[in-house]
């Protein structure tokens, strides 16, 4: 089984990118919705939920893990690395690579959660990469709540994707990676708000080819894993929005498990 957990819904973009890649594998993901967000928590409090969540997985027969959460990816994937003994795949470094290899002139964008933003992660990756290349975060705390909330073509939203892309889009950013799970569902508004020249990578989609990569080059890690497209969803406190978002994100009935940690 493949585990995947995030903060929360957003997640599900990877969950979504995971089954068009490898559409028979049996998929287990947890949202922590009791204890979202992550973002707006210190390093050491997400770097606890990482650990525990990466358990809770593997207690139910996961032998890959994901961990979809940017912010989660951002500050805890050495410590869940150095804590247990699989293939665990953080966020960053494939939707960075996929950016490094994009971008045009390397002046690139990050939007995502004030923790990720601050990590300073994604700049780390990409400037080890390729030392010349200019970097831009924002962080953008109004656009979970607003997904979560199902507002994903509001007038509102709109505009506070505007306003938030504004500095980006004047230090003439020519990608800008969607360093959030949740902005993949809002990435239309994003793409037309940054305009079309801008490449925009959703790490969601740059993380499922990642681990597509790793299990057909694994087969030893490959055979461990079902694959008769099983889906699993647990949830850490069931909330009506939940279920509605997940269902029209997978677009599939979804059956919610609720799980205390
Ligand atoms: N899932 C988180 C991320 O990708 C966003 C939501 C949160 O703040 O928990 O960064």
């Amino acid at each position: 089984m493949i585990g995947i957990f995030d903060s929360g819904i957003g997640g599900l973009t990877v969950v979504r990118s995971l089954m068009k890649q490898l559409p028979d594998y049996d998929i287990i993901y947890f949202g922590d919705t009791a204890r979202t967000p992550y973002g707006s928590k210190s390093p050491e409090t997400v770097v606890g939920y990482a650990l525990e969540n990466t358990q809770f997985l593997l207690k139910q027969g996961a032998k890959i893990v994901v961990m979809a959460c940017n912010t989660a990816s951002s500050v805890a994937s050495d410590s869940v690395a150095e804590n247990f003994d699989i293939p665990i795949f953080e966020v960053i470094s494939p939707a960075s690579v996929k950016a490094v290899k994009s971008s045009r002139n390397l002046i690139v964008g990050i939007i995502g959660t004030r923790a990720t933003v601050k990590s300073g992660i994604y700049e780390k990756k990409i400037r080890a990469m390729k030392p010349e290349a200019k970097v831009y975060s924002v962080a953008c705390p109004l656009l979970v709540p607003l997904v979560e909330e199902g507002w994903l073509k509001k007038p509102e939203t709109v505009m506070i994707i505007k306003k938030y892309l504004h500095p980006l889009k004047v230090s003439q950013i020519d990608t800008l990676i969607l360093g959030c799970t949740h902005y993949p569902l809002l990435i239309d508004k994003i793409q037309r708000k940054i305009g079309k020249r801008v490449t925009v990578i959703d790490s969601s989609i740059a993380l499922a080819e990642n681990v597509k990569d790793f299990l057909d080059t694994h087969p030893e890690v490959d055979n461990l894993l079902g694959k008769k497209g099983e889906f699993k969803l647990f949830v850490s406190d069931v909330t009506e929005q939940f279920e509605k978002t997940a269902e029209a994100t997978l677009k599939r009935k979804v059956l919610l498990e609720h799980i205390k940690l």
